[in-house]
């Protein structure tokens, strides 16, 4: 396989069984959303390994990533349509940028353009040009949640359904997203005839499998014999993430005597935790009071007082309450609960950010800030 990038010194570790759970599918036809927590490997494994298989099932492929330019996710699905027809797509490097840019939208103030009756007649005729061009073509829009904000008359959303149901032979979709919440609400809210029978995937667990394979590469790059279950304790902690780990087994290659749990920790309170720092310091108090509240597991609305305790700088009101969790949503820092009651942290690395504050620290809005945001 030609792999266009590397995770040095230990190299991608591939998902061959879960590329055959998906040719199944799309051989129904179906087509699929798949989605997962933040750097679990969504986006790699596309790039890496369904875009290889789909020229071996002589489809063509086509990837388009919503958030190329968060302002205007509908503008890039309609370039990135025109685009299309035959186009081999490498990684793409400054990914793990962009999300830092969308935590940081936790104000919510991204401004969408409009989508206009061109865009969407736009839409339609590239999905018929790609629909002509090939037999089979997999169209893979990733961070497909973008589309539920920015296009709320839905205009985009329905032209790219009735695109997909009318070319239903020739182009199968693949939707990703990060925010299972937003995938979900989207697809109730419309009860699309497309959407609603997207066959819902979630990305296996690497497993321990992925685990051996990470012990033996560092033993062969440093002699150095992790233990199995120290290892898999390190992954857990780091969210799952592949990339974190990584990056954790990279810092012992090069400070050899490091422990393994120095290392996790240093990956957790620099990389894991850098966007939500710098998204941390620039909002509200009551936000993260909030968010902090969230994180202890405790109900958002009972005993406003005792959000004080949680760094708010005065008691607020249900409806400061309500707007702030609207601002945290929005800026894709929780999610609510499956059940619709309650709210949970989007993303484990939260929490740890979050950890490095404590809310005694709280003194007015530039002490706090010191609290949750600096080394
Ligand atoms: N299977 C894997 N084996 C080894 N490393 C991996 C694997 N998958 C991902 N990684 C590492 O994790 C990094 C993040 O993965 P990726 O960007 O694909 O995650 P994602 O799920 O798309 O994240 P996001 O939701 O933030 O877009 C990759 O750049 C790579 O270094
Ligand atoms: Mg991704």
């Amino acid at each position: 396989m030609n792999i266009p990038f590397k995770t040095p010194p230990f190299g991608y570790f591939p998902r061959p069984a879960f590329t055959e759970v998906v040719r199944a599918h799309l051989s129904l036809p179906e087509n699929i959303a798949l989605f997962a927590p933040r750097r679990r490997g969504k986006t790699t494994w596309v790039l890496l390994e369904l875009q290889e298989a789909a020229a071996a099932w002589r489809m063509g492929f086509i990837y388009i990533n919503l958030w190329k330019r968060r302002t205007d996710p509908i503008g890039v699905l309609v370039e990135g349509l025109e685009d299309a027809a035959g186009i081999k797509v490498a990684p793409d490097r400054e990914l793990y940028g962009e999300i830092a840019a969308g935590i940081f939208t936790a104000g919510g103030k991204i401004k969408y353009p409009p989508v206009t009756s061109a865009e969407t007649t736009r839409l339609s005729n590239a999905m018929t040009v790609i629909a002509k061009a090939r037999p089979k073509t997999l169209l893979v829009i990733d961070e497909f949640q973008a589309i539920s904000e920015a296009d709320p008359g839905q205009g985009a959303t329905s032209a790219l359904r009735t695109s997909l149901e009318h070319h239903g032979d020739q182009i199968l979709a693949m939707l990703t997203g990060s925010e299972r919440t937003a995938l979900t609400a989207l697809f109730k809210r419309q009860q699309a005839a497309l959407l609603g029978q997207a066959r819902m995937l979630e990305l296996p667990d690497l497993g321990k499998e992925f685990i051996a394979n990470r012990v033996e590469g560092f033993r062969l790059s440093t002699h150095r014999v992790l233990d199995n279950d120290a290892l898999a304790a390190a992954y857990e902690r780091l969210g799952q993430s592949p990339m974190l780990l990584n990056d954790a087994l990279g810092m012992m290659t090069v400070h050899r005597d490091l422990p393994l749990e120095e290392a996790v920790q240093t990956t957790i309170d620099t990389k894991g935790t850098e966007d939500f720092r710098v998204a941390l310091a620039g909002i509200a108090a009551l936000d993260r009071a909030l968010l902090r509240r969230i994180a202890a597991g405790e109900a958002v609305y009972s005993d406003l007082d005792g959000l004080l305790a949680r760094g708010a700088e005065k008691t607020p009101t249900r409806a400061l309450v309500q707007k702030a969790l609207g601002r945290l949503q929005k800026g894709a820092l929780i999610e609510q609960k499956e059940s619709g009651q309650g709210w949970v942290l989007a993303d484990p690395m939260l929490k740890e950010a979050l950890r490095r504050g404590s809310p005694h620290h709280h003194t007015g809005i530039d002490g706090d800030r010191d609290g949750v945001g600096c080394e």
